[in-house]
């Protein structure tokens, strides 16, 4: 068997015949079969098993009573059914052409890669298949969110996010994966670093029925993330209450010595910038500095970035006020929410971003591997 295919499904039957059809097609001249892992709730399962009757490849179905992990259990459970070791995770809704599966197959070949990921978002990959402009805008805003939060790991990856790729599965330890909701390739590639290859492809649109994603599937990855990366961001956020708090002193013991308030403020928020610049290369960011620009480079981002923060961050309360008809108090709360969150993609994203590796790669890689590792460890103070 060169690739076993693996196709989650939920309620997808009038799209499962075509799906066969064209994936057989294109995997004309190899070994390989197709395994719907299914929880539909509709006809789904016996539109399978008819489907199974005339396809020229072997066609699998596993139809699970609880659907555990929703769409990743599936795939998982999907892999660890598989004939092959090279498993191919694709949607059952065809917005993942199976033309491309040979691509993906030929670059998997190489035996250079772990994973091959077929991503909207290189070269000339589309992403035109997603429903509406605001699901462009959370694609994009998630997918840079979550880089930022796995800037090592997902370094040669520009989308995480998507459910059409090629793995071997003795790569990954199936045991650990803890899968829950839409993003199974993400909890794979969060767990350490893989040799990564991308092809683009076009996102299309659904050859019929209707989208699974939903506000609760938003929810589930918000969650995914947090737990995949919590270490990192809640040391932050400790840093920065300390932050708020000496803010407050600062000001409070100025202005009682007879500062002016304006000049005690602004000589606060000077002094917590730096403090806290200071905390988060120690605390949070210690085992990414090596591989990161030089110190002072560091310090000239984070320090200009939070002073454009403080100063823009008024007047959009100020308009949120005047315009919202909502309380200072409420507009400054979101904002300093929304600011915090931009604040820890910035770092982590740019500040300490690993410098660009040149021709030494393995080696400088091989030290980013193990940084990353470090990474994952939850960090003390
Ligand atoms: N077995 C199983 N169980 N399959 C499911 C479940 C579930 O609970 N929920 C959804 N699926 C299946 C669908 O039947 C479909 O084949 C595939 O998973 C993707 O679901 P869609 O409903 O088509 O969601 P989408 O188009 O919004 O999401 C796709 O695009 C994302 C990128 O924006 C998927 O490819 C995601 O994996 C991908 O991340
Ligand atoms: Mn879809």
């Amino acid at each position: 068997m060169d690739v076993s295919i693996i196709v989650p499904t939920y309620n997808e039957a009038p799209n499962v015949a075509e799906l066969v059809r064209r994936a057989s097609a294109a995997l004309e001249g190899r070994r390989a079969e197709i395994i719907f892992v299914d929880d539909s709730t509709d006809d789904t399962p016996d539109v399978i098993r008819e489907v199974t009757k005339s396809a020229v490849l072997p066609v699998r179905l596993i139809h699970r009573d609880e659907k555990i992990g929703g769409l990743g259990g599936a795939v998982v459970e999907g892999m660890r059914a598989a004939e092959s070791d090279a498993c191919l995770v694709m949607d059952g809704d065809l917005q993942h052409p199976p033309e491309k599966i040979p691509e993906l197959l030929d670059r998997f070949a190489r035996s250079d890669v772990d994973i091959v990921v077929a991503s909207r978002y290189v070269g000339g990959g589309t992403a035109h298949g997603l429903a509406d402009r605001t699901r462009v805008l959370v694609s994009k805003v998630s997918t840079a969110v979550t880089k930022a939060m796995f800037p090592v790991k997902l370094r040669d990856v520009t989308d995480p996010m998507t459910g059409f790729f090629l793995v071997d599965r003795r790569t990954i330890d199936l045991e650990t994966l803890k899968p829950r909701g839409f993003k199974i390739l993400l909890e794979i590639l969060a767990r350490k670093v893989f040799r990564v290859a991308e092809v683009p492809f076009d996102f299309g649109d659904r050859h019929a029925g209707e989208s699974k994603a939903s506000f609760l599937q938003g929810m589930h990855f918000l969650a995914q993330l947090a737990a995949l990366r919590f270490g990192k961001m809640s040391l932050f956020a400790v840093v920065g209450g300390f932050g708020a708090v000496a803010n407050i002193l600062i000001v409070w013991a100025l202005t009682a010595v007879g500062v002016n308030y304006i000049v005690a403020a602004v000589i606060a928020a000077e002094v917590t910038i730096i403090g806290n610049f200071l905390l988060i290369e120690h605390f949070v960011f210690h085992d990414m500095r090596h591989a990161a620009s030089g110190v002072w480079s560091r310090f000239a981002k984070s320090f200009a970035f939070n002073n454009a923060e403080a100063v823009i961050r008024i007047p959009i309360v100020a308009l949120m006020v005047s315009s919202g008809h909502i309380s200072a108090v409420l507009a400054t709360a979101i904002t300093l929410v929304v600011a915090f969150f931009v604040r820890f993609v910035f770092h982590s994203l740019v500040v300490y971003a690993p410098r660009k590796a040149g021709a030494h790669t393995s080696a400088v890689r091989e030290v980013l591997e193990e940084i990353d590792e470090q990474a994952m460890q939850p960090g003390e103070i």
